[in-house]
């Protein structure tokens, strides 16, 4: 696969690493700023064409599958011009930030017929799998997601996009519990109606967005599940999904273990946790799974539905102001 990344800042050479590990050679990249690309090329070793215009780099016909890791608002516009100019595209999250951009990104995957991947990567952790696989023979009756993680000042001043409605198009939901309540959805199916309540509780005058966001989803059948996510804490607590299951199981997956009743389960693998590796390997996996997708012709999980599912609910919260929204696939 012949590669390209658009976006050199912090997750770029994550995708590079990726890359290389699913077979892939980059050989396009591009950054608005010449300092990203010469830093990104020292750090890689990498020697691809650096082009400063995205646009240009689209006309490159060498590229099978491009990688866009820029700020969140450009997305949308990204995506959907990579598509229409005939690449594969991987897109980090999240797909966009707006419910208008959803129609549009959507249709171009379709009419363009190539493959549009979204980066989910906690879908691929051992213990989230394992999770996943427990409740299809036994479903979730209610559970609880927990992201608390400390991310202050520095990490706001260390992009001017960040913090901000129109650039980053939220805070801690958007931005870091994403990947979790993407896992809720993917393991215990659409919710039907969302109650959130946002607070900027740490960094007030420093960002618009918000450090703080709880909600209540609700099943149709009955069925509640709590969120709570922040980054105002001191440190980088472990994700969880915690679930009680109809067969009366209580089952907690944190970033790299699973729990079942209290005991922590041993993998196939006869290991005593799930995927020690969690936190690093992830891109790895869904990378090499995304390729494999494309060079076979198979659908990838991880589409623009899927992409968009997240954030339908996300920009439900943000609307709900503590009453109840109905959300949509
Ligand atoms: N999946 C994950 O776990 C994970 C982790 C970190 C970041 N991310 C996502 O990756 C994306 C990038 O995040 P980051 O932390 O690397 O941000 P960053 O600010 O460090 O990097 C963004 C880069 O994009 C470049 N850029 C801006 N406008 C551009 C344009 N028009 N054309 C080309 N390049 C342009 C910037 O110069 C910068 O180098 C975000 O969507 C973020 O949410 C995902």
């Amino acid at each position: 696969m012949r590669s390209a990344i658009i976006g050199l800042g912090a997750i770029s050479t994550t995708h590079y690493g990726a890359i290389g590990r699913a077979g892939g050679e980059v050989v396009a990249i591009c950054d608005i700023d010449e300092a990203k690309i010469t830093a990104f090329c020292e750090k890689t070793g990498c020697h691809a064409t650096a082009y400063k215009d995205y646009q240009a780099l689209l006309s490159d016909r060498t590229i099978d599958v491009i990688h866009i890791c820029t700020p969140h608002y450009l997305h949308a516009d990204m995506v959907v011009a990579a598509l229409r100019a005939g690449h594969h595209v991987l897109c980090e999250k999240p797909l966009c930030i707006a419910e208008e951009d959803i129609p549009r990104v959507l249709a171009a995957e379709r009419e363009s017929g190539k493959h549009l991947g979204v980066c989910h990567q906690n879908r691929y952790n051992e213990s989230n799998l394992a999770l996943k696989a427990m409740l299809e023979s036994d479903p979730a009756k209610s559970g609880f997601g927990t992201v608390v993680w400390d991310r202050g000042e520095g990490y706001y001043a260390s992009g001017a996009w960040r913090g901000k409605w129109q650039t980053e198009g939220g805070g801690v939901m958007i931005n870091q519990a994403l990947h979790t309540l993407d896992l809720l959805l993917w393991m215990v199916g659409q919710p039907d109606s969302v109650q959130a309540d946002l607070h900027n509780r740490h960094l007030g005058g420093v960002i618009e967005v918000e450090d703080t966001a709880s909600a209540l989803f609700r099943y149709e059948d009955g069925r509640v599940f709590n969120f709570f996510a922040t980054t105002a804490s001191g440190a980088d607590m472990p994700v969880q999904v915690m679930v009680a299951t109809e067969g009366g199981q209580t089952i907690v997956a944190a970033n790299d273990t699973i729990t079942v009743n209290g005991e922590i389960r041993p993998s196939d693998s006869g290991d005593i946790r799930y995927g020690k590796d969690v936190w690093g390997d992830g891109h790895a996996k869904l990378v090499r799974d995304f390729y494999t997708c494309i060079k076979e012709d198979q659908p990838f999980a991880i589409d623009g539905r899927e992409g968009a599912r997240v954030v339908r609910a996300i920009l439900a919260m943000y609307r709900s102001q503590g009453k109840e929204e109905t959300l949509t696939v």
